[in-house]
Parts: structure tokens; sequence; C-alpha cells
């Protein structure tokens, strides 16, 4: 019997990651993916739980479905509603009093048991039990251990998470809570996993982690890798031609790690480095165990080792205890580093950590002026990286159709979201479509083209491909 299921994804690279394990679980049990939550069997809800927004956005999101689970019962049909995911492990049994037409709950540690808690949803369901599912474990053997080999379609970029948790304990942060421990995949896994996905079309891998530059799993000789040790295991897999890693703590940028941005041609000149403030006492206030200082020799360091590497940051403001010279600190950083992009936010009180306590919030107001502040010049900083691309070839790997006919959307080395115009080079006979695959240019994803830039804004760049054949 085929069945419907839909996953909607909230927060971080990690929950696409296992949003699509979830589908690879489900899929041997007659579950097949549809992209809207109309007509689904089981709709799943993988949330976020790091800002205070994004839970509100599940439980709002939930009170959609319940009106569509209801419209579809007076149909004579089930509709089951998961919730997943990050607020599942912080709130789940608190949402399953809020929202009764929750029908089952699971956290980040349990989907590779999904069939089974749907099963035993179903069971209660035809039962008419008040009770329902709810498995928020941290469970002693690990889900990387039981999720399929088989891994559905990926497009020619995919997320791999190679480690898992977090025992760093910012004083801001709920991952700690929602993730668990730290802990590394072996190496033999990861290598397998990116073989498979290299077998299905994948080119450019993304290795994810809370702490990914924690890394250090297991080696079959015994022992175990570090991070840079495990780039050049997954770059010696021929058709992987980039290697992009996320996310990274300042802390654990090692040499190897570093090393790598120098010799191997497949690990791309990008790093996401979340510094968070330019204040060492704001730093120290939030657990982060390093100081700007260090972090400048890091950039300093990783800019000799690749002198064109693109940088990305994280940041918040508003921080417990920020002042204006705090603040006034973060920008001298950004101004010292030049970011290519970056991320920043207000600073959020969770529940359960140290920092939400403090006595020193700042006020509101102030947060959203720092946030302008800062994100005006960080702005700039993007726009003038994307400036510069004009004039300059990059290589660009095709993934998706573009808005527009004749156009497809890929990204540069740096990262940067790239529209290339595919119609005149095809037409010149530059690139040739492949017939097996349909003549429209999506035949064409998946390609690594060199494409000389012809215009920059603040969010993407676009260009032509020159003819290069031997680049695909
Ligand atoms: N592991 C990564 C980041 C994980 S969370 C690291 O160590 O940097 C992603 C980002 O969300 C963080 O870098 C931080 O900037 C932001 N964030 C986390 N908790 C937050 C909070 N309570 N309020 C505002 N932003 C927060
Ligand atoms: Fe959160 Fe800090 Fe761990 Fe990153 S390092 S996941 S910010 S506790
Ligand atoms: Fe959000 Fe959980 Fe990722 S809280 S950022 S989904 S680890």
């Amino acid at each position: 019997m085929t069945r419907k299921v839909h996953i909607k994804t909230y927060g971080c690279q990690m929950n696409v990651y296992d949003s699509q394990r979830m589908a690879d679980v489900l899929r041997p049990h007659g579950f097949v993916e549809t992209d809207a939550p109309d007509g689904a069997d089981l709709v799943i809800l993988n949330t976020c739980h790091i800002r205070e927004k994004a839970a509100e956005k599940v439980y709002s999101e939930v009170g959609r479905l319940r009106a569509l689970k209801e419209d579809e019962a007076k149909n004579g049909r089930q509709m089951m509603i998961a919730v997943a995911g990050c607020v599942a492990q912080a709130e789940g049994a608190e949402m399953m009093r809020r929202a009764p037409v929750i029908d089952l709950v699971f956290g980040p540690q349990t989907y590779h048991r999904l069939p089974a808690l749907v099963d035993e949803a179903l069971r209660q369901r035809a039962e008419r039990t008040s009770a329902r599912v709810l498995d928020t474990d941290f469970p002693v053997e690990a889900k990387f251990d039981h999720l399929p080999g088989d891994l559905g379609a990926r497009g020619p970029s995919a997320f791999l998470t190679v480690q898992e948790g977090c025992d760093k304990f910012c004083t801001f942060c709920v991952v700690p809570y929602t993730r668990g421990a730290e802990f590394s995949r072996p190496v033999a896994d990861i290598v397998d996993e990116a073989r498979r996905m290299a077998a299905a079309g994948v080119r450019d891998i993304t290795l994810l982690g809370q702490n990914v530059n924690a890394y250090h799993g297991a080696l079959d000789s015994g022992g175990s890798a570090t991070l840079g040790e495990l780039i050049h295991e997954v770059a010696a897999i021929d058709e992987i031609a980039r290697i992009r890693y996320t996310t990274s703590h300042p802390r654990d940028m090692d040499d190897s790690l570093i090393a790598a941005h120098r010799d191997i041609p497949a690990c791309m000149p990008y790093l996401h480095l979340p510094v968070q403030s330019g204040s060492d006492r704001i730093l120290d206030a939030m657990n982060r165990k390093h100081t700007a200082e260090r972090y400048f020799e890091i950039i300093d360091a990783l800019r000799s080792a690749r002198p064109d590497i693109a940088l990305s940051s994280d940041f918040i403001v508003g921080f417990p205890g920020e002042d204006d010279s705090d603040f006034e600190a973060t920008l001298a950083l950004i101004e010292r580093v030049n970011y290519a992009q970056a991320y920043s936010f207000k600073y959020s009180p969770r529940p359960g950590t140290p920092a939400s306590v403090s006595e020193d919030q700042v006020p509101e107001a102030v947060k959203s002026e720092r946030l302008a502040r800062l994100q005006d010049l960080l702005n700039t900083q993007q726009h003038n990286f994307n400036a510069a691309s004009i004039g300059q070839t990059v290589d660009v790997l095709l993934e998706r159709p573009g808005r527009r006919a004749g156009q497809l959307l890929g990204r540069s080395p740096y990262m940067q979201a790239v529209h290339v115009d595919v119609h005149e080079a095809v037409t010149n006979g530059d690139y040739t479509l492949d017939e097996a695959q349909g003549t429209n240019y999506d035949s064409l994803i998946g390609r690594l083209m060199p494409v000389r830039i012809v215009a920059a804004g603040p969010n993407s760049i676009s260009g032509v491909p020159l003819a290069n054949e031997a680049q695909h």
C-alpha cells in the first residue's frame, strides 16, 4: 500500500539532513514523499527551537494542519500529524497538551524508529485511546547504525551529518539540551555514505555537525581522525568535486583543518565560523572560551593558507549585559574581518539556559537598533564581496532551474548563489544537452561550468558560461 508523507523542515541544515533520512527510513514501508500536506497520510513538522519565533511558527502550522485534518476526516480520510526535531525534544509533552491534534512526537535522536512509532500511533488511534506516542529518548544505540543504506534522490548538492550534539554549553543556546552530547560517526561509515551519494549523482557534499570541527571519528585502523583528515578521505572519491563543512567553532579550528584549505582542491574556499560577538567580556559571559584576538589569529592563518577564502559568521546582538562599547567591539571585529556573508540575530532568552535568567537583559528597542546597524554593515560587506566578482570567472555547480527560462541556478566556490544564462551557450554549441534526460536545460544540472560574472546584487551574482566543455 502506498502512503504519502509530507515533511516540512525548519531550522538548520542538520534538520534538512534528518528530514531526508526520515524519508529514507519510511520509503521501505510504502511511504512516498509529497511536497504539500494536502492528501498526505502523514505530515511531519521537523522543528527548530533555537529562537522564540521558531516554536511559535510550529504552533501556527499545527493550527493550519488541524483544519486540513478535519476536512480530510469529513471525507473519510485519516491524516496523521507528527512533530519532530528540537521543539519536539524540548517541549514535546507540553505540545501534546497544548495541541491534542498531534498524533506523534519524536526527537532528533529517535527517528530511526519512525516506522514503529507510526504503527503505534495508528494502533492507538484505531483503538480510540486518548494516549498518543511520545519518543524523546537519547538512545544508547546511535540512530546512524539503524538508518537504511538506500538513499533517495539527492540532487548535485547534499548534506552529510558526521557529528551530532554539543558539549560546549554556550550560555544562550538550547542545542546541548535538544541534541544531546557530542558524538562523531566513524570515518568508514561516512565515506561509505559519501560514496553512495556520489553514485546517486552528488558532486558537492557539506559535512554537518553542531560542532563539526570537533569531529573525532573512529578509524578502522584504530585511533581517530580529525575533520581535516576526514576531508582528505572524502576528497579521494572521484565524483566529489566540492566539500564544505558547517558549523565550526573557533576553539576547534586546528592546523589539520586549516591545512586542508591549502592542500585539498575540493575543500572549498568558504568557511562559516561563528564568532557571536567581538567583545571579550561578552564572549566570556557566553562561555565561548576564546577572545576576539584568538579569532583574528585563526582568520589570519586561514587567509595565509587560502588567500581567497570567503568568511561567514553568526552574530548575536543584545546578549545580557551587552553595552555600547561591547557592541562597538563587534562592529570593529566585522570591519577587520570583512565578511562575504553573515547571519545575525537579536538575543532570545531560551528556557533552561543560563543567560535567560540573567538580570541584565537588554531592552528590545536597543536590540533592534543594534541589529539594524550591524546588518547594515554586514549587507554592505556582502554587496562589496559580490560586486568584486564582476569580470571574474568562477566555477559554478549548476543545482536547479533558475527563475527565468534559459537560466539555471548554482553556487560559486565562495557559496554565492549564481544565476547562469545557459541559453546562449547551448545555442552556440558550447554546451550540449543530454537528450536522454530531455531537451530542456535541466539536463545541465549537476555540471560544473566556468562562468564569467557580469552582474552582482546583494544576494546573488549572475553570468554566462565560458566554452570549456572539459570542465564537467
Ligand atoms: N553550533 C553553532 C551554532 C548553532 S545555533 C556554533 O557554535 O556557532 C546557530 C546560531 O543561532 C548561533 O550561532 C547563534 O548565533 C544563534 N543563536 C543560538 N541561540 C540563540 C539565542 N538564544 N538567541 C539568539 N540567537 C541564538
Ligand atoms: Fe550552541 Fe555553543 Fe554548542 Fe554552538 S557551540 S551548538 S552555539 S552550545
Ligand atoms: Fe534548530 Fe535544533 Fe538545528 S534547535 S538550529 S534545528 S539543532
